[in-house]
């Protein structure tokens, strides 16, 4: 008995203080993985410091004690409690005044981390926020990396959490779509999001029945898409779909840019589908309609799937902090969850292979992706 006791002390004396943040776009899952990581330490008698709006929050000194009240309910939440920016990297902060040169405010990022007593912190992002990581890790913060981004593009995780849940949203955007395009015998684009990457358009695409799937690994023919879309309409359908990736482009062109941030210089996609129904609508005289599905492929409540990725992202983060192992990066491969170095896991990012079974399957099935 004295023995259990001694033990269940010691297993309560806290040992380290964690801090953790979320940073870049946000993703359903996120919640999850706080959720997991103030559990975890709680029962490890580790404390832990929510860092507020990301790196931001690190700079500025916005933090807040996380206990297991505070993660109640969260898993099911999309969103994340701490707040997120992907407009603060470290080491290009805007200057004083507009059109001034960016500043390297790393350094303070670094010291306030120290001045909290933060023995480390896991970092929760996609691969811009996981390359800042990196980077400060070898400034000196300790950093444990958890990959997350909707766009599933992190080279060295098999899925990233928050994927499988834009997939749902996407899918059900086309059921509805369908429906309705049906109904008007109209051709409909949908445009959804995934960077550079096809991924949520593939796998939107071929659950929810598109006719045509459009991502930037294959530059598509409008003429192509076109003919695709008449034989639709002529094969005893009333509709077609489309999904167009916001990175889609036609071969020889240009994505489709809004607008450009002025610090970071990164583009901001939008505009693809609207584009290429404007083709359409010359080409075929068919009655085209577009609808950008944006950020709602962002909020919502996780699939049960992001749930338990984020949750052993998350306890494996925590496992790793507490072992001392630092500048690592939790991922899934081949079903087990496993760290690897950062800096590797954020060399590449991961794009369709044209080859990859799943365009094949599509295609076999009659899918067109605009290119022949
Ligand atoms: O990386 C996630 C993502 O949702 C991309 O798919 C999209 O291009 C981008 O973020 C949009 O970012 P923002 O929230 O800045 O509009």
């Amino acid at each position: 008995m004295a023995q259990i006791c001694s033990f269940w002390l010691w297993d309560r004396i806290p040992s380290m203080r964690i801090g953790v943040l979320t940073g870049g776009g946000d993703a359903p899952g996120l919640n999850a993985v706080l959720r997991a990581v103030v559990r975890a330490a709680e029962r490890r008698g580790a404390e832990v410091i929510g860092i507020l709006d990301g790196f931001k929050g690190l700079r500025d000194g916005c933090f807040r004690h996380l206990g297991t009240p505070d993660v109640r309910e969260l898993i099911r939440m999309g969103g994340t409690v701490l707040g997120t920016t992907n407009r603060d990297n470290p080491f290009a902060c805007p200057g004083e005044s507009p059109g001034d040169p960016p500043v390297d405010r790393s350094s303070e990022v670094v010291e306030n981390a120290r001045r909290a007593g933060l023995d480390a912190v896991v970092v929760i992002g996609g691969d811009g926020t996981l390359r800042i990581a990196a980077e400060l890790g070898r400034r000196g913060l300790n950093v444990i990396g958890v990959p997350k981004t909707i766009d599933n593009d992190l080279a060295s995780t098999d899925y990233t959490f928050g994927f499988w849940t834009a997939i749902d949203t996407a899918t059900e955007a086309l059921d509805r779509l369908r429906d309705t395009a049906e109904s008007h015998h109209r051709v409909m684009l949908l445009e959804v999001m995934g960077r550079h990457a096809g991924w949520i358009a593939l796998h939107a695409g071929i659950a929810g029945a598109a006719d045509v799937i459009l991502i930037p690994e294959i530059p598509y023919l409008p003429r192509s898409v076109a003919e695709t879309v008449v034989r639709c309409q002529g094969r005893g359908r009333a509709s077609s779909l489309v999904v167009v990736a916001e990175g889609a482009l036609p071969a020889g062109g240009e994505m489709a840019v809004v607008a450009v941030d002025p610090v970071t210089g990164v583009k901001r996609l939008g505009g693809a589908a609207e584009r290429l129904g404007r083709e359409l609508e010359a080409l075929t005289r068919c009655d085209v309609r577009v609808m950008v599905l944006g950020h709602l492929q962002r909020g919502g409540s996780p699939v049960a799937f992001d749930r338990i990725l984020a949750t052993q992202f998350g306890e494996a983060a925590l496992r790793v902090a507490l072992e001392g192992r630092f500048s690592r990066m939790i991922r899934l491969s081949s079903g087990r969850i496993e760290d690897v170095d950062l800096d590797e896991a954020v060399r590449e990012v991961k794009l369709v292979d044209p080859e990859d079974p799943l365009v094949k399957s599509a295609r076999a099935l009659g899918i067109a992706f605009g290119d022949e």
